[in-house]
């Protein structure tokens, strides 16, 4: 009962923290094995030692390089590049369009390849012609250095989403830029759309940027609203900080485990449904590449990227951190507020993709409602918007069908973009 209980609660540890973990297509293969397995091989789950291009996509035929970016508070984040398709470049003698892919929390870039190659987002863009990129944000397995902290001091997880905004995006894309001289066009999933969309309101990357697709985007939190994630959020916002510090949130962790349990023990919490309601009903998902998933996940995030993020839940806008008190957003800020991300402020004659679920319970249809209000001033053929009625959180990234259902579209959208 205990093992079966803790690799639950790993798995809804993602689900409310809005990533992408989801089980429950068929609980009764993808979710009882997968979760068994993941129990059974928890003890030798290891980091794969070399990296992301030969455990996911050399074996493939592709070309990939491990590379590395170092942002300007320090942090030494992971980056792969596969430079062209599964047949090389051939006699392509322009310069290829590249693109980045950013995954969202509690995942790393190894989270787009799990299924079979040919379902594969980062090597569909490649075949098509792309340069394809793939970002591993601070703090996840192989971005986990830092020029002067180390990871077992707090100081290495004092950052919220607002340095993913600030240091980690602008380190990547000025990489890319520099190295290939070309704009970016941008695929995020998740928190990799809500920092995107952050980014883009304040005018940062708009230069460098081509055009953006984002998939499940996440930018108002307001309808997440069902008991576990209430009572999370709540959770975030007072006693974890005094639980975990503002350290490392490391969903393998014993701390972080046994709080989840304690917040499952709450009453009217249901943690076994609510981890459906939480996720959504995934449509598409095969087992096996979920099995693969959570070998390979869930990754370590900052506590205070989740303080954040359950600020966004109960504030209703889209912010900066809030230190909690006027005097020391004062001090932060010279406000006695945390700045606004406005995101009519997204120039509106930049390309945007939007594809969102009908059944995802992270990225709820009502608060992508409330992003398309804040788009509405958009330039109507820059902005292409593209509903799927069955899909939840993590159909987008690891769907059987994605390929045919939005990838297709990506590709096209970058295309039609030039
Ligand atoms: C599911 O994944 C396995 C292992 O990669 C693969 O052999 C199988 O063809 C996949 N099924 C579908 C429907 O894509
Ligand atoms: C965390 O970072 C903030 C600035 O973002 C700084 O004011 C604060 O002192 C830092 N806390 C610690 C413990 O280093
Ligand atoms: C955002 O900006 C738009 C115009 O750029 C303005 O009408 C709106 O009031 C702003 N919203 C917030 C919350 O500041």
């Amino acid at each position: 009962m205990a093992p079966t209980l803790s690799g639950f609660l790993m798995s809804s540890s993602t689900a409310w923290a809005l990533c992408v973990l989801v089980l429950v297509v068929e609980p009764h293969f993808a979710y009882s094995s997968s979760r068994g397995s993941f129990v059974l091989n928890k003890g030798l789950v290891s980091t794969p030692t070399d990296g992301i291009c030969a455990s996911s996509v050399t074996i493939y035929g592709y070309k990939c390089q491990e590379l590395q970016v170092t942002t300007q508070d320090g942090y030494i984040l992971s980056l792969q590049r596969i430079p062209e398709g599964r047949y090389g470049g051939g006699d392509h003698v322009g310069k290829k369009q590249p693109v980045l892919i950013q995954h969202g929390i509690l995942v790393d870039g190894m989270t787009w390849l799990l299924n079979p190659p040919e379902q594969d987002l980062p090597l569909i863009l490649a075949d098509n012609g792309f340069d394809v990129w793939i970002a591993n944000t601070r703090g996840t397995r192989f971005s986990r250095r830092h020029t002067s902290l180390d990871p077992i001091n707090p100081r290495f997880w004092n950052w919220s989403w607002d340095e993913l905004v600030t240091f980690d995006l602008p380190a990547v894309f000025d990489f890319i830029y520099s190295q290939t001289g070309q704009k970016v066009d941008y695929v995020g999933h998740s928190l990799g759309t809500l920092i995107a969309l952050a980014s883009f309101s304040e005018g940062r990357l708009v230069d460098k940027v081509k055009s953006a697709a984002m998939l499940s985007p996440i930018a108002y939190l307001s309808h997440m609203n069902t008991a576990l994630g209430v009572i999370a959020a709540k959770a975030f916002l007072g006693e974890i900080t005094t639980l975990f510090g503002l350290a490392e949130f490391d969903p393998k962790g014993l701390s972080v485990t046994n709080f989840l349990k304690s917040l499952c023990d709450n009453p009217g919490v249901d943690c076994y449904d609510l981890l459906s309601a939480l996720t959504g009903k995934n449509c598409c998902l095969n087992s096996s590449t979920v099995d693969l998933f959570l070998m390979n996940e869930p990754q370590a995030t900052s506590t205070k990227t989740l303080v954040h993020l359950a600020q966004t839940v109960r504030d209703r806008v889209l912010e900066r951190y809030n230190y909690g008190r006027p005097d020391y957003n004062l001090l932060h800020y010279g406000e006695f507020f945390p700045p606004v991300y406005n995101l009519s402020n997204i120039p509106h004659d930049l390309p945007l993709f939007l594809s969102y679920g009908g059944q995802d319970a992270l990225s709820d249809p009502r608060d992508v409602g409330l992003l398309l209000d804040a788009l509405k001033f958009h330039d109507v053929d820059k902005l292409t918007v593209q509903f799927v009625n069955d899909y939840g959180h993590a159909d987008f990234i690891m769907g059987v069908n994605a390929k045919d259902i939005v990838y297709r579209s990506v590709v096209s959208f970058f295309k039609h973009h030039i």
